[in-house]
């Protein structure tokens, strides 16, 4: 099964940015432990990471067709883009929101997302273990 995983605004900056927050793993050390760990459970990862909102909506797009799942980390895209929450809609592809943080534990304005409500479910606050969370589920329960 095709899995699209993709990261929004700043989370190419993993490794540098806030380390006491988002620890100290690069974008691409944890997406090839994932793509090890999903290889395992018979999925298939691709990655995706854009700072630009328009680039995140084309890539949904595209994906229409050829993936089962989306696990998506917008990053603060989360917080205010109705545009990527359309686009997830529009491609019908269903989509588990991850973050790395605990969103509910930091500043007021992380705790709105336009995604939650729409999404199969919300896993946050366990770094790059919150994508593996969502491929646990996906490898268990999507046929
Ligand atoms: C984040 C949480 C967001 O609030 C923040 O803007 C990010 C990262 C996370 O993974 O914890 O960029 O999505």
């Amino acid at each position: 099964m095709n899995v699209l995983v993709i990261n929004g605004a700043n989370l190419n900056m993993l490794g540098k940015r806030e380390p006491e927050i988002y620890g100290r793993e690069t974008l691409d050390e944890i997406n090839l432990y994932l793509k090890e760990y999903a290889k395992n459970k018979g999925l298939k990862l691709d990655f995706f990471q854009s700072n630009l909102e328009g680039e995140i909506i084309n890539r949904i797009h595209d994906a229409y067709g050829s993936f089962s799942y989306i696990i998506i980390n917008p990053g603060a895209f989360t917080h205010t883009s109705i545009a990527i929450r359309d686009a997830l809609l529009s491609v019908g592809i269903p989509f588990i929101e991850v973050h790395l943080s605990n969103v509910y534990s930091r500043e007021p304005f992380r705790k709105f997302s336009y995604l939650s409500d729409v999404a199969k479910g919300v896993i946050t606050g366990f770094g790059r273990d919150s994508y593996l969370m969502a491929i646990d589920y996906i490898a268990r329960n999507v046929r």
